[in-house]
């Protein structure tokens, strides 16, 4: 009996790591028009009514959808964004430096977002 147990704890001990590695590593793809769209404008709203939770969540995992020379310069503007509370400054300092040529030139590149974000977005909406 004791055995049993001990055997039946060890595979759901291993059946929830591999579960909670699996999600952590699951992302899904879209593009970064349709992510600021569907997630980062409703989380905008939310913010301006007081929740800023979402909107935080956001603006720290935006540098990781940048082209690879621009994510310092992104990570820069959300950083200090959040830093000073005023998390709506960081859309338009963005947008007027790179929103431009990033629609020109890279509207149908795809990102990756972790699905523990978008879980977490759709529950905070
Ligand atoms: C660090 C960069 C960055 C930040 C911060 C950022 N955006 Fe964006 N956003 C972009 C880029 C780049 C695009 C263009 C994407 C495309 O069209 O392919 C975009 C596009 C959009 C769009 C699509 C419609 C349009 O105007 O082209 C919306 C809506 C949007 N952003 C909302 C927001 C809001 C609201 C915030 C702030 C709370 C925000 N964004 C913060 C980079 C950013």
């Amino acid at each position: 009996m004791n055995r049993e147990l001990k055997f039946a704890s060890a595979i759901l001990t291993f059946l929830l790591f591999t579960s909670v590695s699996y999600s952590q590593s699951k992302t899904t793809e879209t593009t970064l028009h349709d992510f600021m769209e569907d997630y980062t404008k409703p989380a905008s709203k939310k913010a301006k009514k007081g929740d800023k939770a979402a909107l935080e969540r956001i603006l720290k995992e935006v540098p990781n959808f940048a082209l690879d020379d621009q994510k310092a310069k992104w990570k820069e503007i959300s950083d200090a964004a959040i830093a000073s509370g005023d998390l709506e400054s960081s859309c338009k300092n963005c947008h007027k430096e790179y929103k431009k040529e990033y629609k020109k030139s890279y509207r149908k590149r795809p990102i990756q977002v972790p699905n523990e974000l978008i879980s977490f977005l759709k529950n905070s909406k």
